[in-house]
């Protein structure tokens, strides 16, 4: 990086420049502002890089995400009130007791169950590429996307016939988000989506199985049950968290891999190398970059700044994970790292519930790609992919393969 480059104040990390060359912004942040008062698009956010500052706000309960006074609640669309009762934005004994009910539905057995399912979708999805393309493609819409939406759907319990509907409705939801048709998607797609998973509730209240739904709705500790909006909201929030989180994921590794060589030729050499490269992907680039938003609930000490009360804080995870402090040689793409223990998940009582499933369809993912497709390349250099302009992810747009 050049030294003397510095950015544009104050830094709005929902701008496209920062999203596009967000480690230029992250070096100097830490090196020249490591608490710096930036912009989180309208809103004033102070802006953490360093891994340290980033792993104290985690765990430190005075930072809080629940707005209970929140004065403009009565304004929120249904679909939006469920998401932000979820457990998310919650904290302390409620966060606890949503978080502890979904523990137990969504268990390592439930997941380890998925592994030969997700083996199956992962090698029907490459026969299609094989069926319908002539040795180019693109690893997103074939591969990258349809395997975490068809794994979660499963998960839940959703039907063959109703797959492509649920694939639908969180595809448009979830484009809809984060674009420019975000009116015309809380006004009329969310409500369908709401709709569609209430249908499901009732499906599976009327004939239970053995699938994360119905164990969701079971779901008992002392008595105390999920409520109906909390089963609605628990849903939402799996599809949101879990769904394009993944697809990044599968991304980023493969494009990690194939712009290091040397590393993708030690995978192909040793297997018992991909859970350090997963790891190591989550650490280099990892697809989540912040968290949801975190408030100081008193004036608090982070680093040299006092963040006042009230005040907006996002920990930068993805700058996090480059901190010189924390990992030797940050920069470098490294599946052979040890003690590895970036923020790619989360820290905290928040920390990611899905981690186990991500690493698992990661892992099964990149395993078949490469093993059917050895002679895998990128056709574009990195440099000319780019990225989709959502703030606090890495998200490539699209990632064009030859094989
Ligand atoms: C590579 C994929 C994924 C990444 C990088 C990722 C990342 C994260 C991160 C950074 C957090 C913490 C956010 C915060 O503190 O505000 C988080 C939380 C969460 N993630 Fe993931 N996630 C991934 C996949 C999944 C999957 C597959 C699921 C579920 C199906 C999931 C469900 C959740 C939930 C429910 C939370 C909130 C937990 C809580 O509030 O206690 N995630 N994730």
């Amino acid at each position: 990086m050049q030294a003397d480059w510095t950015p544009k104040h104050p830094i709005n990390i929902s701008a496209k420049a920062f999203i596009d060359d967000k480690y230029k912004y992250y070096d100097w942040m830490r090196r020249e502002a490591p608490v710096y008062r930036g912009k989180f698009g309208p809103f004033r956010s102070y802006l953490l890089c360093r891994y340290e500052d980033c792993d104290f706000v985690l765990r430190d309960p005075r930072f809080i995400r629940s707005r209970k006074e929140n004065k403009w609640r009565w304004l929120m669309p249904y679909g939006i009130k469920l998401i932000t009762e979820s457990m998310i934005y919650q904290d302390g004994d409620e966060h606890r007791r949503l978080r502890n009910l979904v523990q137990k539905a969504f268990t390592p057995k439930a997941i380890t169950k998925m592994h030969d399912r997700i083996e199956v979708i992962c090698n029907e999805l490459l026969d299609e590429v094989e069926a319908t393309h002539d040795g180019h493609f693109d690893l997103v819409p074939t591969y990258a996307f349809p395997l975490p939406v068809r794994v979660i759907g499963e998960l839940l319990g959703i039907e063959d016939n109703d797959m492509d509907s649920f694939q639908k409705s969180v595809d448009v939801l979830l484009e809809g988000l984060t674009g420019i048709k975000i009116v015309k998607t809380l006004v009329w797609d969310l409500p369908k989506t709401v709709s569609f998973l209430k249908e499901l509730l009732k499906k599976k209240r009327a004939t239970p199985a053995d699938d994360l739904l119905t164990a969701l709705i079971q779901a008992e500790e002392n008595g105390d049950t999920l409520t109906e909006d909390e089963l609605l909201g628990m849903m939402m929030i799996l599809i949101i968290a879990g769904y394009e989180t993944t697809v990044d994921l599968i991304k980023c590794a493969v494009v990690a891999l194939l712009t290091h060589p040397e590393q993708l030729q030690m995978l192909k050499e040793d297997d018992s190398l991909m859970d350090g490269t997963i790891e190591e992907v989550l650490r280099y680039w990892g697809p989540v970059h912040g968290t949801e938003l975190i408030y100081a609930s008193e004036d608090i000490q982070v680093g040299d700044v006092t963040i006042p009360k009230g005040h907006i804080i996002t920990p930068l995870l993805g700058a996090a994970n480059r901190d010189p402090d924390k990992f030797e040689h940050p920069e470098a793409f490294d599946i052979t790292r040890t003690a590895n223990r970036h923020l790619g998940f989360g820290k905290g009582i928040h920390y990611c519930l899905g981690a186990p499933l991500a690493r698992l369809e990661a892992k099964i993912a990149l395993r078949i790609l490469f093993s059917r497709f050895p002679q895998l390349t990128l056709t574009k250099p990195l440099e000319e992919l780019t990225f989709k302009q959502v703030p606090l992810f890495h998200r490539f747009k699209e990632v064009p393969l030859s094989y």
